[in-house]
């Protein structure tokens, strides 16, 4: 990147392509800096104050969460043995580390307000198993609710957010989910930065996931307060879920960042629903969207030699995917072409100088789709193409790509300008 201008003291902005930049330099504190960010003719406005958080999650995060295949059907058990398949599957080497505990693992407050974990499911208790999940070098996630109970009527964490966050701490969590059921009455933003304090005054790195599922604007204060915050309703194991929560999720891209993410939900690869074309678009478009990449399915299934676990381990571990998601330049793709409408083209840039682009056939037949390199930003005559499905490149084109795209699925590429 070329272009740079020191906007204050400590920072340097850097211009890089489709309209971003990346800042570089050291703040004293976390927080928020009323600092007008000036636009010129290089540098391009990237909006009037700088949201500095907690310092984690500079990527979007890689895991596992129960919810999606398990459901209530949590237990150390599980637990244990998932950690186990996330190394031998090759998900830890492929970025996934934590593993996270969604609803059901909790049932009742002591005496003292403290929250009890369930002995029958977690009889080993939940510092035992927050150690087990560290000696395998990957980190250990909760879920709680702000309000008053969880979605599924277990003890809700309002009222008690110092306690639970001084809890977490001492039982080793590194990640939390903080859901939004049952808190009528009570105001998101107010009780979600209660927790971001909580969390930051607990003396553990804890990255804050907000769940309140787009209700109440989470992209205008979620990059202030957590770290990620769901942008939509459930997912569910199906292609029109996709679907719709691409086309939800994908208009908040200017406020995702490093340490920001919006959460179009966990994935659901694996799980059966789709066809193995449709998991590999969904993951690609979630790549393309600098998501949080949390695997949905059973992980212990992923080791076998069967062609399902195979299908699936190409998809969730393709290195070249997961690193158009994991870029340091922390830009959330968004749509680039849509003529007609079910041809697509999805744009992200990258942090050297090329872009990623995820060509998207909706329509229920197999098309070929155009990109024009001008819409990615590319401003040289030509252009190198990589497939990152097929992982070899594909030649050197002027002015655009043009691939059969197959229906419900895509062709995922990087397009690095020559010249
Ligand atoms: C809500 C959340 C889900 C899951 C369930 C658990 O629906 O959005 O992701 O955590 O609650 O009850």
């Amino acid at each position: 990147m070329k272009h740079r201008k020191r906007i204050l003291t400590g920072l340097t902005l850097f211009a890089g392509g489709l309209g971003t930049g990346v800042l570089v330099g050291a703040v004293p504190a976390p927080g928020r800096i009323a600092q007008p960010i000036p636009a010129d003719s290089t540098v391009s406005s990237i909006g009037s104050t700088l949201p500095v958080g907690n310092g984690l999650a500079l990527t979007p995060p890689m895991g596992w969460n129960s919810w999606n295949h398990f459901g209530c059907n949590v237990s150390s058990e599980l637990i244990r043995e998932t950690a186990d398949a996330m190394v031998a599957s090759g998900m830890k080497d492929a970025g996934y580390r934590y593993v996270v505990i969604d609803d059901c693992w909790q049932v009742a407050r002591d005496s003292s307000g403290r929250i009890v974990a369930d002995s029958t499911r977690f009889p080993e208790g939940m510092k035992a198993l927050a150690d087990y999940v560290h000696s395998k070098g990957l980190k250990f996630g909760l879920y709680t609710d702000a309000g008053r109970r969880t979605c599924q009527g277990r003890p809700g964490s309002y009222q008690h957010e110092g306690q639970d966050a001084r809890t977490y701490a001492q039982w080793g969590v590194d990640y939390v989910k903080v859901d939004w059921c049952n808190a009528q009455g009570l105001d998101a933003p107010t009780r979600y930065a209660v927790f971001r304090d909580a969390l930051e005054s607990s003396g553990r790195d804890i990255v804050f996931s907000i769940c309140e599922w787009g209700s109440n604007k989470p992209w205008k204060w979620g990059p202030e307060t957590g770290n990620l915050w769901r942008t939509t309703g459930d997912i569910s194991d199906r292609w029109e879920s996709v679907l719709s929560i691409l086309d939800r999720s994908s208009q908040y891209w200017a406020s995702a960042g490093p340490g920001a993410w919006n959460d179009p939900d966990m994935l659901e690869v694996g799980n059966g629903g789709m066809t193995n074309t449709e998991y590999q678009a969904h993951f690609s478009l979630w790549a393309i969207m600098a998501a949080p990449l949390m695997a949905g399915n059973d992980l212990r299934e992923m080791t076998a030699d069967k062609r399902r676990a195979r299908a699936t381990r190409a998809i969730l571990t393709n290195e070249e995917v997961i690193a158009v998601d994991q870029d340091s330049l922390g830009v959330q793709g968004r749509l680039v072409q849509n003529d007609p409408p079910e041809l697509q083209v999805w744009a992200k840039p990258l942090a050297d100088g090329s872009t990623a682009a995820v060509l998207l056939n909706r329509a229920s037949v197999p098309t070929p789709i155009a990109v024009s390199f001008r819409s990615l930003g590319i401003k040289t005559d030509s252009a190198s193409v990589r497939d990152l499905w097929a992982q070899e490149d594909e030649g050197t084109f002027g002015r655009r790509y043009s691939p059969m795209v197959p229906s419900h699925g895509v062709v995922m590429v990087k397009v690095t300008p020559k010249g």
